[in-house]
């Protein structure tokens, strides 16, 4: 077995055909957990698998809808069948809405839902199918990428603000429910990480060089975050190291946070 934090693990992260939970997915593998890459994209995906496999580790590829419960049935028992068991879930599958656009006023039902339903039910969706795998095998971690805006919003992100506040105290909740079956939940509250999502939402700004400067001012640190730096935070809640630790948030924002002005 490859020597490793995370060595013997099976980790399944959604969404981990780009972004932070590709950034989650290649440090997990590196710590020698061996990952099922769930993405509802097929290219990401399996771009994912082979950028894990180039560095001798291993990872498997499975389509799946974070959103659609019967994929994700099949997906879970795909990779119980192939790696015998789930020890870490990161649900990390999320997004919010490009435009900006995302307001009561502005938002359609189906728009509202698509948003709720993508940051918040598909914690329910996929957790669902894999708390009975760590139950039966005596425990496991799950992580949730919830974002700043759970507890400090900007406007035009209304539906998006709402549900990651939702699953920030589904996470507390289920840390409660689950923590006699040595199931620990815990989430990751990211600020402003350089993205594929991210960099599309920037670049469709017609002042896009200003925002992004005028943003920079507001972070402590800096800098924008990179994926490997809420992969680190990630890696240690789902360690054995964070082995007492549950239904904690931890901010990962370069300081943003902190206090009100810069
Ligand atoms: N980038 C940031 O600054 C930032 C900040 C705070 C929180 N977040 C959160 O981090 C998570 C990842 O964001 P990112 O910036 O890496 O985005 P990204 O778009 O780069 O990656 C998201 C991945 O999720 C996949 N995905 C989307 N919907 C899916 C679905 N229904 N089923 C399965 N897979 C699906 C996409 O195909 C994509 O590969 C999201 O939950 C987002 O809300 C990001």
């Amino acid at each position: 077995m490859a020597a490793g934090r995370l060595a013997g693990k099976v980790a399944l992260v959604t969404g981990s055909g780009s972004g932070i939970g590709r950034g989650v997915a290649r440090l997990f593998a590196r710590e020698a957990a061996r990952v099922a890459v769930v993405d509802v994209k097929p290219e990401g995906g399996t771009e994912t698998v082979e950028l894990i496999e180039k560095e001798d580790r291993e990872a498997i590829f499975v389509q799946a809808n974070v959103l659609n419960p019967a994929q994700m049935k099949a997906a879970v028992a795909q990779i119980v069948g192939t790696f015998g068991a789930i020890h870490i879930l990161h649900n990390n599958a999320g997004g919010w809405q490009r435009e900006a656009h995302d307001t009561v006023l502005e938002d359609s039902e189906e728009e509202w839902d698509r948003l709720t339903d993508l940051n918040l039910k598909s914690v329910y969706v996929v957790s669902r199918e894999v708390l009975p795998h760590m139950i039966k095998q005596g425990g496991g971690a799950i992580v949730n990428t919830i974002t700043i805006n759970a507890f400090l919003t900007q406007p035009g992100t209304a539906a998006y603000s709402a549900a990651k506040a939702g699953a920030f105290q589904l996470t507390k909740a289920m840390a409660l429910d689950y923590a006699k079956y040595h199931v620990r939940v815990n989430g990751i509250a990211p600020g402003e990480i350089h993205t594929p999502l991210w960099n599309s939402t920037y670049d469709n700004l017609p002042n896009s060089n200003e925002v992004k400067q005028s943003v920079l001012n507001r972070i402590p640190l800096g800098r924008f975050g990179e994926p490997e730096d809420v992969a680190f935070p990630a890696l240690w809640l789902a360690s054995d190291e964070a082995r007492y630790i549950t239904g904690q948030i931890i901010t990962v924002d370069g300081g943003i946070s902190a206090g009100v002005y810069p």
